[in-house]
């Protein structure tokens, strides 16, 4: 999936992304993710030159009110900047009572509201995703956001519900109306989830009817496709999500790509050991976790290495074949089953 050293590499990226006074290079961001985008794996991906990171998906009400399990999901680590505070909601003045206690932590470089989340629950209360139904009350969330912050505030969505309901030309428009300072677009419908085909036709034709930057996301699986989406759609960045799992490097092929360099892959030992760094951060944000929530019983390692098991499973990706490897890598429990799985499949 990498560019072997020797392969010719694609022509610089011009310029940086520029979201507000926020300049974002390379231009390239992690998805947010719940469950998964979290500090240690954050803090990897900004040291392996991702450009921009985000928060797991936080409640708005919560966050207002400043509870401990809400404030959580906003932990941060050194080293992670620029950072985007990943917001969910549907009340205006909620919304924005949230973003000014975000900003007042001091660890974020932007406010980002879910405009996208396609789950049922969230979705019925006209959040996440049931924010597109009504772009004219998603203008009035981006306002409300950007008169309480100094932030840039952005917003991250989807193209429209269906493909019989395609809603994102009129979503774009409130937007940028309400003072977003830049999209980030996954080019699928609601109804596809994280699944198919994504339309970066579309995506491109939003980028030329509006003037913030537009950063477009789904189905980015590799560094080439990254540059071509960037030059061929002319969008103004680009937001990897599932193909970073265990594959963190990507945003380093990545950068090196725009900046017109040969990049030459981690040795195994450091793709390990950069993985190895992840899992044991892994176990002492749950650690911390615990500890606010008072769950004096419960381990932190087997809750860590279980979140972990994505990161392998996507590690395993084109090796179903490979059955023994695939029983040892969903069994893992403890970090030492972490450290033999990953010797074992990266080799
Ligand atoms: C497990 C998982 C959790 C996700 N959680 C969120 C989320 O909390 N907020 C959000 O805006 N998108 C979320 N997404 C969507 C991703 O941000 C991204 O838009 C999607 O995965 C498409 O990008 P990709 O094809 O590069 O993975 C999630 C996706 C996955 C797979």
């Amino acid at each position: 999936m990498s560019t072997p050293p020797d392969a010719p590499v694609a022509a610089p990226v011009p310029a940086g992304l520029m979201i507000g006074s926020l300049r974002v290079w390379p231009p390239t961001a992690l998805a947010p993710m719940a469950g998964i985008t979290t500090a240690p794996f954050r803090q990897i991906c900004r040291r392996l030159r991702c450009g921009l990171v985000a928060t797991e998906l936080t409640n708005a009400e919560g966050l207002a009110r400043r509870a401990p399990k809400t404030l959580h999901f906003l932990e941060s680590w050194p080293d992670e900047r620029p950072l985007a505070a990943h917001i969910y909601g549907h009340d205006p003045e909620i919304m924005a009572r949230a973003a000014v206690v975000a900003e007042e932590l001091g660890r974020f470089d932007l406010i980002d509201i879910n405009a996208g989340c396609p789950a049922p629950k969230i979705m019925r209360r006209g959040e996440g995703a049931g924010l597109m139904k009504s772009p004219e009350k998603l203008k009035l969330i981006v306002q409300a956001v950007c008169s309480a912050v100094k932030l840039p505030v952005t917003v991250k969505t989807r193209i429209g519900f269906t493909y019989e309901r395609i809603v994102i030309s009129e979503v774009a428009q409130a937007v940028e109306e309400g003072g977003g300072a830049a999209l980030f677009l996954h080019g699928r419908t609601v109804d596809r989830r994280h699944a198919g085909f994504a339309d970066w036709a579309l995506i491109s034709r939003i980028k030329q009817e509006r003037k913030i930057p537009v950063i477009g996301n789904g189905g980015i699986l590799t560094a080439a496709d990254a540059l071509q989406r960037i030059t061929e759609a002319k969008v103004d960045g680009v937001m990897i999500g599932r193909a970073a799992l265990g594959t963190p490097w990507l945003f380093d092929e990545i950068a090196a790509r725009c900046e017109g360099r040969v990049w030459t892959p981690p040795a195994p030992a450091e793709k390990i050991a950069l993985l190895m760094e992840m899992v044991e951060g892994l176990v002492r944000l749950t650690e911390m976790e615990h500890k606010h929530r008072r769950r004096v019983h419960y381990l932190p390692e087997p809750s860590a290495v279980m979140q972990f098991r994505t990161h392998l499973a996507h590690l395993l990706r084109g090796r179903v074949h490979q059955r023994d490897l695939m029983r040892q890598c969903m069994s893992v429990k403890t970090v030492a089953d972490v450290r033999a799985a990953l010797e074992a499949v990266i080799t």
